[in-house]
């Protein structure tokens, strides 16, 4: 059970005197081995209600379960736990080290795993090299890279910790749709084969339509889900 259950969630965004309701008591049921896409015009809350999910925004009122856990609730060393552990994280911008090569960025958050030996951590980051088709650019920095490929990596980066939920705020909209709809594709193996649940958001009709479920915002209220 390692679901998450969203509760009333609400989000004011003060800006001076006016306030911005990004959310607007959003109630939402995501089962775990999900495949899902956030989607919604410009402004309807779809970054807001990830970040609301992924700990990097606190919601103004409503809960955010994840297996049961209100995940407000946790203290900061275990909020810390489930962002490095439970969570992966993928951007729109990649976000990658551009002094490291794509080994040493798939590695980076192992850092934190003083669990796992050394040959283990190296074991990890080879079997995604692998998967996502980079086992040629071991060596290479970001900027040698295409940038279907740089999210290649940063999709490998955020699998390395065998994460439960992977969020991924418009994954491919600095992408062509090819390339978009290839990386969609990874994600969708990932999710078949290891049971990862993937949370992304888009715009884009041909990457919505590749989610089995799709959760439309307008206006920070769920519209359809
Ligand atoms: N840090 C902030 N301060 C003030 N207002 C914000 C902030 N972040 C978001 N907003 C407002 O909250 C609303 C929802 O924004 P959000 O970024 O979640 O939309 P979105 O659906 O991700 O849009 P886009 O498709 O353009 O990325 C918008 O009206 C936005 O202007
Ligand atoms: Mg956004």
């Amino acid at each position: 059970m390692n679901g998450i259950r969203i509760e009333g969630l609400c989000k004011d965004y003060r800006l001076g005197r006016t306030v911005v309701r990004a959310l607007k008591s959003v109630d939402l049921e995501i089962k775990s081995n999900s495949f899902v896409c956030v989607a919604g015009p410009s402004g309807s809350g779809k970054t807001t209600l990830l970040n609301m999910i992924g700990l990097i925004d606190t919601p103004t009122s409503g809960s955010v379960r994840v297996g049961g856990t209100d995940i407000q609730a946790l203290s900061e060393r275990l909020r810390t736990r489930y962002r490095n552990r439970t969570l992966g994280f993928i951007f729109q911008t990649f976000n990658l080290l551009p002094v490291l090569s794509v080994y040493e960025n798939i590695h980076l958050p192992l850092i934190l795993h003083r669990e796992l030996s050394k040959q283990e951590k190296h074991a990890r980051v080879m079997e995604l090299v692998e998967a996502v088709g980079l086992d040629e650019h071991l060596r290479h920095k970001p900027f040698e890279l295409s940038g279907g490929q740089r999210q290649r990596v940063a999709i490998a980066r955020a699998l390395v910790t065998h994460p439960l939920i992977v969020l991924a705020d418009e994954p491919t909209a600095n992408l062509d749709s090819v390339t978009g709809n290839e990386v969609l594709e990874l994600m969708e193996r990932i999710n078949r084969t290891r049971g990862t649940t993937f949370l992304f958001s888009s715009h884009d009709p041909s990457i919505m339509q590749r989610a089995a479920r799709i959760i439309r915002l307008h206006d920070g209220k769920v519209e359809a889900a």
